[in-house]
């Protein structure tokens, strides 16, 4: 595994590749890998030759009072979990490239950057979709890899390449869990050992409305959302920021389950820790 630091040897490695025509497959993510992103990366080891994984704690994407400075980093994890998960090319940019200074002109990703986490974390899906931007500029490859984790960021990452036409094919992969349901997540790292128990009821929360839904009787989405509601916060003592059942394509509420074509979105504060989970149903 190659790994590389300026934006000109990454470009560099990649061209020979890409003059032979080999596929070049990429995941872009934050760093504290874990099994999640080993998923993608192998998945991403299926669709290319080339496997490009970059590491970069997007300052663009967090808010003045978020987590962006204890965010966890961790180089040598991040090197061993992409190596043996099948990556040929690991890629640290610096910040000074990537984010300089003088940075101005950024990607509006629309409507559906106002619901959901973009109505408690404003601009952060502009910062997502411009350093995504950059990121496929810089790599250019023939299919991306992203999870179903970050469902409102896939959505937008997906319709961002096709209204801007990006030549990039985006394929989606399943949420990876702990064994009790709890997403993987870097930011997982922050929770207490109570936080981490009571965590475990965003998942359940959501799982619960799926079986209700799955049931065969037809709910509203107010009551999917409340019944979500009163467990994440009366079981799983949490502060919830919101659980909304959504439509797929644009994200706007939905009076009903419209079944292949529904979100189930859910937000929560354990402690300083702030978690988003998601289904589809
Ligand atoms: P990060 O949170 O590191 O996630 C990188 C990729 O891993 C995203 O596509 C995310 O959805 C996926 N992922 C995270 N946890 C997962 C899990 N438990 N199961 C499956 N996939 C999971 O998302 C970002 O970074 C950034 O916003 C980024 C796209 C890199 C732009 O800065």
């Amino acid at each position: 595994m190659l790994v590389h630091r300026e934006v000109h040897r990454l470009r560099d490695a990649l061209a020979p590749s890409r003059r032979e025509g080999c596929a070049i497959s990429f995941v872009p993510t934050m760093g504290y890998l874990h099994d999640g992103h080993a998923a993608l990366i192998r998945r991403a080891a299926q669709l290319g030759r080339r496997v490009v994984v970059s590491v970069f704690v997007n300052p663009l994407q967090f808010g003045p009072n978020e987590d962006y400075e204890r965010y966890p980093r961790d180089e040598e994890r991040d090197s061993r979990v992409a190596r043996e998960a099948g990556a040929t090319d690991l890629w640290f940019p610096d910040a000074a490239d990537l984010t300089p200074p003088g940075l101005m002109i950024c990607v509006d990703p629309g409507p559906m950057a106002r619901v959901l986490c973009g109505k408690s974390r404003p601009g952060h899906f502009r910062g997502v979709c411009t350093i995504v931007a950059k990121l496929f500029h810089i790599v250019q490859p023939n299919v991306a890899v992203f999870g179903w984790k970050d469902a409102q960021q896939l959505v937008i990452i997906r319709k961002m390449a096709a209204d801007l036409d990006f030549p990039v094919r985006v394929e989606a992969l399943e949420t990876v869990r702990e064994p009790d349901g709890l997403a993987m997540s870097s930011r997982n790292t922050y929770l207490s050992a109570d936080e981490r128990q009571r965590a475990v009821w965003l998942s359940r929360a959501l799982f619960e409305v799926r079986d209700m839904a799955e049931s065969g009787r037809e709910w509203r989405c107010r009551v999917l959302e409340k019944h979500a509601a009163a467990l994440i916060t009366q079981r799983g003592l949490a502060r919830l920021d919101y659980v909304r059942v959504v439509s797929l394509d644009d994200l706007q509420p939905l009076r009903t389950v419209a079944p292949g074509k529904t979100l189930v979105a859910a937000a929560a504060w354990f402690g300083r820790t702030r978690l988003i989970d998601n289904v589809r149903l």
